[in-house]
């Protein structure tokens, strides 16, 4: 398996790539591969001749340093999971140095508002970093399709919009929300949880599930009381936000529109493990 970690040295196999018309699909991740992602590989290789996966822990969209140092790290275990997949994956794993040429800073986006919702409430600066970092490697590996997961949709959201305000000839793919048996979304935090925290957060997708039910019947300020209810009493996890939402703009759902979509939108705190989750409603 080929590991790069030089921006120079990247671009030009990317080069030679392109030169024999060779379609690029691309997947961008943190580390701490999980099944979610080897998910997105595997739907990049059945699409795309050439695939690369990029392994590099953002620095500037984390709002929070703690959760940065503790942000799980293995680029060992990531590639012996690649290649349980396909010694062909083109692997990049740059250093901050090579991303950010000294200057770790975010870029100020304008993703009309996009950003000012849910996630970007509670992670101040968050969508600067990611929209920073997916920008450049965009520009880099140049690729035709990119896949992310529905997980993180306001992400997903986002990046569609930075695609489109800066003409970035890309085809950005979301992909369905991969979990483990027992509902829990898939997500390289996970790691850090302990059994009881494990054992409890599941209760997350639960709830999701029966707020979809009752989406139905009820109004969303109806829905998200019982969901509020339903954390209040829970020792292992604490409610930061439910949230239900239009998926364009991510607004908050005022009054159900029959030709909108919807879905409901939750992050709760397991100790200090931050789990996000969503469900389309309609
Ligand atoms: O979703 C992630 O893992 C990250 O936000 C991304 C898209 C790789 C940017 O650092």
């Amino acid at each position: 398996m080929e590991i790069f970690s030089n921006v120079k040295e990247i671009s030009n196999i990317i080069a030679a790539i392109k030169a024999q018309q060779f379609s690029i699909g691309f997947v961008p991740t943190m580390g701490a591969l999980h099944k979610g992602h080897l998910a997105l590989v595997e739907k990049a290789m059945a699409n795309n001749d050439k695939v690369f996966v990029s392994v590099f822990v953002n620095p500037t969209q984390f709002n929070n340093t703690d959760d940065l140092n503790k942000y799980p790290r293995n680029l060992e275990k990531d590639i012996a999971q690649l290649e349980s997949i396909s010694k062909e994956i083109l692997v990049f794993a740059p250093t901050v140095h090579e991303m950010y040429e000294g200057n770790t800073t975010a870029q100020q986006f304008d993703f009309d508002g996009l950003e000012n919702e849910m996630e970007g409430k509670f992670r101040k600066g968050h969508f600067n970093g990611v929209g920073t970092i997916v920008k450049r490697l965009f520009e880099i590996v140049k690729p035709d399709n990119a896949y992310f997961g529905e997980k993180d949709f306001q992400q997903l959201q986002i990046i569609k919009k930075l695609v489109e305000k800066y003409h970035i000839p890309v085809n950005v793919v979301g992909c369905k929300i991969e979990r483990e048996f027992n509902g829990l979304a898939m997500s390289s935090r996970n790691a850090r949880l302990t059994d009881s925290q494990k054992r409890e957060a599941p209760f997350i997708y639960k709830t999701l599930k029966t707020a979809k039910t009752l989406f139905g019947t009820k109004s969303a300020n109806q829905v998200s009381k019982w969901v509020n209810n339903q954390f209040e009493n829970n020792k292992i996890l604490t409610l930061e936000y439910f949230n239900i939402s239009e998926v364009d703009s991510l607004k908050e759902m005022k009054r159900k529109s029959e030709n909108k979509k919807y879905r409901a939108f939750i992050a709760v705190y397991a100790g200090d493990i931050r789990l996000i989750d969503n469900i389309a409603l309609n």
